[in-house]
């Protein structure tokens, strides 16, 4: 839940490239102290370029501009490459998607750890912390090199030198159990939020899954095309979703099905998304007319929620 008074993060029209083409369209949001905020949609929807882009790391010919970046008093679309490092880890720490590529694969597990915690690795309290989020084989092997765990022991690795090197403000954890097998991501779901409930960091947390944000978020935006089509407390967003793609997304969880409801997967594909003449998802919307077809939408507030849709009360 959020604690904090101050957003930790404002991010006011964020907009990506990739030479010719455009991956993150006007995309404005905050993230409250402590809180959890998460990001929505499906595949090349644009969440891990918005990440990436957090933390000033777009790959070799991604570009960004935005109207702000702001965190921690400093507006990072425009802050220097150096002031960059002192940042990233720090103020802001990313747990990646793939722990095997995160970690040197020829460096003995127990050194990596004492690069980031130094001394602190020796204090009684870092080594309960460690054996409680089950690293105890860790302590146990520290001179075994990575590839004699887990990938959801090195998950735990990576969670526990994002969130406890610095303490960040922010934590960026970008689809962090995709890898996993399914009890695997349980496990480390319930640690990712212990740890970051214990250091208080706000937390923007990727998934394309909504079943996983369901449990995990206070607020959720959702994207499609590169813009973010719906924010809204989770609780609204699931009792009262206005935008055409969220109720889809929502009828298409396998809970929905479970509950007795017919699954309906989302008619369509995602090709058109990138349109600018008319809202992006007209070709699949059950609610297209003329105006949707002719006019892109603004952002509009309904509710607690921002949504972008020329018929966002329109009922299913
Ligand atoms: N390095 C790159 N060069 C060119 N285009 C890119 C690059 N990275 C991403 N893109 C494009 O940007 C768009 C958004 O990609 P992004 O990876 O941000 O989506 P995503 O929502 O994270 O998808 P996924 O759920 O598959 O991880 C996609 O159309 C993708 O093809
Ligand atoms: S603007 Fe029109 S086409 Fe787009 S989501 Fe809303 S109702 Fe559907
Ligand atoms: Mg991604």
């Amino acid at each position: 839940m959020s604690t904090g008074t101050e957003p930790a993060l404002r991010v006011a029209d964020l907009h990506v490239r990739y030479g010719g083409s455009t991956a993150v369209r006007d995309v404005s949001f905050h993230i409250d102290g402590g809180e959890v905020f998460g990001l929505v949609g499906e595949s090349g929807s644009g969440k891990s370029s918005v990440c990436a882009a957090l933390m000033r790391l777009l790959p070799p010919g991604g570009s960004l501009r935005a109207t702000a970046i702001e965190f921690g008093g400093r507006d990072l679309s425009r802050a220097s490459e150096r002031d960059m490092r002192a940042i990233r880890g720090k103020g802001i720490a990313l747990v990646p998607q793939k722990p095997m590529t995160s970690l040197s694969p020829t460096t003995p597990v127990g050194r990596q750890l004492r690069w980031y915690l130094g001394e602190r690795l020796d204090s009684a309290q870092t080594q309960q912390m460690l054996i409680s989020i089950g690293l105890r084989a860790v302590l146990d092997r520290p001179g075994d090199l990575p590839s004699r765990f887990s990938g959801g022991q090195l998950q735990r690795l990576l969670i526990a030198i994002a969130a406890l090197t610095h303490r960040p403000a922010l934590l960026l954890a970008d689809e962090p159990t995709t890898t996993l097998d399914a009890t695997v991501q349980a496990q480390v779901l319930r640690l990712l939020l212990a740890v970051r409930a214990e250091v208080g960091s706000a937390m923007l947390y990727v998934t394309h899954d909504l079943a996983v944000i369901a449990q995990v978020a206070d607020r959720i935006g959702v994207m499609y095309g590169g813009r973010l089509v719906e924010v809204a407390p989770v609780a609204e967003l699931f009792a009262a979703p206005r935008h055409p793609y969220t109720r889809a997304l929502i009828a298409a969880m396998p809970s929905a099905w479970i509950e007795g409801r017919p699954l309906r997967p989302i008619p369509g594909s995602a090709a058109g998304a990138n349109r600018t003449d008319g809202c992006p998802f007209a070709p699949r919307c059950p609610h297209a007319d003329t105006i949707c077809q002719e006019t892109m939408p603004t952002a509009v507030m309904a509710g607690a929620a921002m949504v972008r849709c020329h018929h966002a009360e329109v009922t299913v």
